[in-house]
């Protein structure tokens, strides 16, 4: 069976083709990657899949599923997580509160929605720091904090949108640590937006490319970098010199 199945997804803002007859299937257990220029369609991809957007036309499956149309806490309920580029941790709120947040999508004892939110903070190494406001801690913690309220919905696949934009190179080199981990230790399928080079191309095993909305290239991140479409859309001549 196809773990994640998207099917010539559509998404149009009033004129503008944020996604164009997108297609690709995601095996259960891979770290792909998506990449593009800004405005390629990316994020409106993502929200189509978790149900944020619905599609003009097209089809999701997941797991066998037809899950098109279906509304965050539906695909949720499903097993897909995401973490948003923008962040939505809410301030005002500690960050152990901010992944209870998280945990009140599987349950409705606080006790439990408590203990699973610490399991996780431990997890993450983020322990001494769960009785902060959010919004008093540096932006590499405020990223994982984002990060564990996702993990705290249990997802089984976990959409990350630039999980380390802002991040200097050692957080990043965290980052790629940790979702190896989650990948490995917690068997979560991980799709990823990204667009600090080193880090998706090290850290995915399959890439797939958007630019102005479609679907311009997929493959291994050694063929990738070499692609000429991918290059000049987004790489520049530069990078694949480089590299
Ligand atoms: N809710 C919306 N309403 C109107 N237009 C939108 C909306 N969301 C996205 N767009 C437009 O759709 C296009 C794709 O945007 P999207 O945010 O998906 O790109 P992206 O690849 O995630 O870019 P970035 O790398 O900058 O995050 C852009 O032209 C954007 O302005
Ligand atoms: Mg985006």
């Amino acid at each position: 069976m196809i773990y994640l199945e998207v099917i010539n997804i559509v998404k149009e803002f009033g004129g503008l083709v944020a996604n164009n007859n997108v297609s690709f299937q995601i095996e259960q257990g891979e770290i792909i990657g998506l990449i593009g220029p800004n405005g390629a369609g990316k994020t409106t991809l993502f929200n189509c899949i978790v149900g944020f957007h619905k599609p003009d036309s097209g089809k999701v499956t997941f797991k066998g599923k037809d899950i098109t149309g279906f509304k965050p806490f539906e695909t949720n309920r499903e097993g897909i997580g995401r973490t948003f580029q923008i962040m939505k941790v809410t301030t005002g709120m500690t960050v152990l509160e901010n992944v209870m947040v998280g945990a009140f999508c599987r349950t409705d004892k606080r006790n439990i929605a408590r203990a699973e939110a610490s399991e996780i903070l431990s997890f993450l190494g983020l322990e001494g720091v769960k009785e902060y406001h959010i919004n008093e801690l540096p932006i590499a913690i405020q990223r994982k904090a984002g990060l564990a309220r996702a993990l705290a919905t249990k997802p089984e696949l976990l959409m990350l949108d630039e999980v380390a934009s802002g991040l200097n190179h050692k957080e990043t080199e965290e980052v790629v640590e940790l979702l190896r981990r989650l990948n490995t230790e917690k068997k979560i399928t991980l799709f990823l937006i990204e667009h600090i080079m080193e880090m998706v191309m090290s850290v995915s095993q399959r890439l797939i490319v958007l630019d102005g909305g479609e679907k311009i290239a997929e493959g291994l991140p050694g063929e990738i970098v070499k692609n000429e479409n991918v290059i000049k859309a987004y790489l520049g001549e530069k990078y694949a010199k480089s590299h």
